[in-house]
């Protein structure tokens, strides 16, 4: 299965045109076309939205996507797109370092923009993007696309009604027993993607438990950052690969909640690939994790009740779940606050900020207030 197959609220500040339920239809343009396709299918699962236009540079992806999904509006690059199609959205979908320049382009264009994750490459660049959203009055989404999945669609319909009191403790976890992007790449290479795994799968896991949490705010975070396989396998390749081949944190709130983050791309362990997130709560506590070492997942939530523990498991036929493309869509045109928001988007990037000061410095990183 490839990298794409896999993959399957907040402030709204928004301005600018005027959404209708009336039958007005979105026109959207995908900048990147690695996980694009995905967009592409997600969008189209709304009635009111019609991807129009693409951007690629690599000649043959554009070609493909476009004779796939009949997509006739096709440049080679974004500042084309954004300069000559009318656009009310934009996906941008490009390596880590393209994130925050197109989304101000596409600002400057006059679109909503829903952002690949990680948002940028630091906070910084992340705090740019959210003031440039505000001074345009146009939405910013970031596509944590992992809890947009039934099973954890259903734990937050738990959340929400109050079943597992507070959560006090969690660790979250994304490992990978050798999951190495090529050496000589964008993933591997600081200066392009940020960091390792821990800015490319930990980010999804990271989200998925604070937005379980409730978003609750970081004080201070303790990390480390490794690369023993990595560095020895790229040593031979003769390539570039400067970033951690794993990452491991904790990470404490200003409610006094605690959890653990662990992200890699190789891992001397069992699993080919291991995503598990698990929340403890006053009252119970809940487990979101991967089948098969796959991409299907599972939900359970434990608690004891009237003096017996109990286990309760979502039905394995949980369904399909809108795409978060359905989502940003129908929050636009309902003209409602949008999921997955920048301001949360920041949050996450503030804290992969702290991860690796921490890690390089060998101390607890505080999170400014
Ligand atoms: N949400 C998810 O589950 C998920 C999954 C995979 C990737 N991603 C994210 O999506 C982004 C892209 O990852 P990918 O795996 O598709 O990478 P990729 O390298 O496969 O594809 C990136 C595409 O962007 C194009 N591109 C590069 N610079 C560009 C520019 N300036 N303008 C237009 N196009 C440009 C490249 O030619 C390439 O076709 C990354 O930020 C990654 O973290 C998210």
């Amino acid at each position: 299965m490839s990298r794409y197959q896999q993959q399957s609220a907040a402030a709204a500040h928004v301005g600018g045109a005027k959404a209708s339920t009336d039958g007005r239809r979105l026109r959207v343009g995908v900048i990147g076309l690695g996980i694009g396709r995905m967009h592409i299918e997600g969008w189209r699962q709304h009635p009111q939205v019609e991807v129009v236009a693409i951007a690629d540079p690599d000649a043959e992806r554009l070609a493909a996507v476009g004779d796939a999904f009949a997509i006739t509006a096709r440049h080679a690059s974004a500042e084309a797109m954004l300069g000559t199609e009318a656009l009310d959205v934009v996906s941008i979908c490009t390596p880590n370092k393209f994130h925050r320049p197109l989304t101000l382009a596409a600002f400057a264009a006059g679109c909503h923009v829903l952002c690949e994750k990680p948002m940028a490459l630091s906070a910084a660049e992340g705090r740019e993007m959210l003031a440039a959203a505000r001074q345009a009055g146009k939405r910013l989404m970031i596509n944590f696309s992992y809890r947009f999945s039934a099973q954890s669609r259903a734990l937050k319909a738990q959340v929400d009604a109050g079943v597992f009191g507070e959560f006090y403790f969690g660790r979250t976890v994304w490992h990978r027993r050798r999951g190495l992007p090529g050496f000589g790449g964008w993933f591997g290479t600081k200066a392009l993607a940020g960091g390792g795994p821990l800015i490319d799968l930990g980010v999804h896991r990271l989200d998925l438990a604070l937005w379980l949490m409730g978003y609750p705010k970081p004080t201070w975070v303790l990390g480390s950052t490794f690369d023993p396989i990595a560095r020895e396998l790229a040593a031979k390749s003769g390539k570039c690969f400067d970033v951690e081949d794993l990452a491991a944190a904790l990470i404490r709130f200003d409610n006094g909640a605690t959890l653990a983050l662990e992200a890699s791309w190789a891992a001397n362990i069992g699993e080919a690939e291991l995503m598990e997130t698990r929340l403890l709560g006053t009252r119970a506590g809940l487990l979101q994790h991967n089948l098969d070492e796959g991409y299907r997942f599972d939900a359970h939530i434990f608690m004891e009740q009237n003096g017996a523990q109990f286990d309760l498991h979502l039905h394995p036929e949980a369904g399909e779940a809108p795409s978060a493309m359905h989502d940003f869509a129908e929050a636009i045109l309902q003209e409602r606050p949008h999921p997955a928001s920048g301001e949360e988007g920041l949050v996450v990037m503030e804290i992969l900020d702290a991860i690796y000061a921490s890690a390089r410095s060998g101390e607890p990183v505080r999170i400014a207030a």
